[in-house]
């Protein structure tokens, strides 16, 4: 025989053996991740694609792992939940990590710093938090930004998404919106002009990757990919992609 012909028989068996083992230990090689794709620029649908600056660093993270990413796109309330049971490894949705959440599951490292912004009408009489006084707020539900209009004793109206949110507010069902900062500059530009986001940050929070609880073995994974993509500067490059304002510390 040639070779060529051995070679090409050798490489032949290693991927036949290769297929099999992919088979028998496949299913531990798939990262599943739950997100709720309503939250550009870190989620949101591009026709049929997931896309944002989140799926781009889940993508990355898998990547280190050796594993491959499947991304669900279920409500908000759902990705923490299904996190939290372990019916996903992980829920990848800029999800602020707080003292509440963790009673219920674990949370990665931070990766990103946001708030609770304020968005009203354009020529509306709301200028600062302040003025929020009486008023009725709208926002997604499930969100830190509802904890936080619940904790204040705001009237609110919460909805799945947060386009549906600032729908409210158009429409003068509402009189303003809290949502993550950056969501909201992306959802606020899309109404041309319409809107505002007033320049007052209401909390401050960190963005983090939870999983179910206990499971210490992929959060220390995790963390340890997510420190090599913050070094490289993979993470800064992301945002800059989605051109979110990001400070490496
Ligand atoms: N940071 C806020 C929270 O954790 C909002 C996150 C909403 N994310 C989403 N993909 N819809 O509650």
């Amino acid at each position: 025989m040639k070779l060529s012909k051995i070679l090409t028989l050798v490489l032949a068996l290693a991927m036949t053996a290769a297929m099999f083992a992919g088979c028998a230990g496949g299913d531990d090689k798939v990262l599943t991740m739950a997100t709720n794709a309503e939250f550009p620029p870190f989620e949101f649908l591009e026709g049929e694609e997931i896309v944002g600056a989140d799926v781009d660093m889940a993508k990355a993270l898998a990547e280190k792992l050796g594993m491959t990413l499947e991304i669900t796109n279920i409500d908000f309330d759902a990705a923490l939940t299904g996190a939290s049971t372990g019916k996903y490894d992980v829920a990848v949705a800029g999800i602020t990590a707080n003292d509440d959440r963790r009673k219920n599951m674990d949370f990665s490292n931070d990766y990103y710093t946001a708030s609770q912004a304020i968005i009203v009408m354009a020529d509306s009489e709301i200028k600062t938090a302040a003025d929020l006084e009486g008023k009725t707020i709208s926002c997604q539900e499930g969100t830190t930004g509802e904890q936080y209009l619940l904790d204040n004793e705001y009237a609110i109206q919460s909805f799945k998404t947060g386009a549906e949110a600032i729908s409210a507010l158009t429409t003068a069902k509402v009189d303003a919106v809290v949502i993550d900062n950056a969501v909201a500059k992306a959802l606020s530009e899309k109404q041309e002009g319409k809107t505002i986001v007033l320049d007052e940050a209401l909390t401050k929070e960190n963005y983090a990757i939870a999983t179910k609880k206990g499971n210490t073995e992929l959060v220390e994974k995790i963390n340890t990919a997510l420190a090599e993509l913050e070094a490289d500067g993979t993470l800064a490059e992301i945002f800059a992609k989605y051109e979110l304002p990001y400070d490496a510390e």
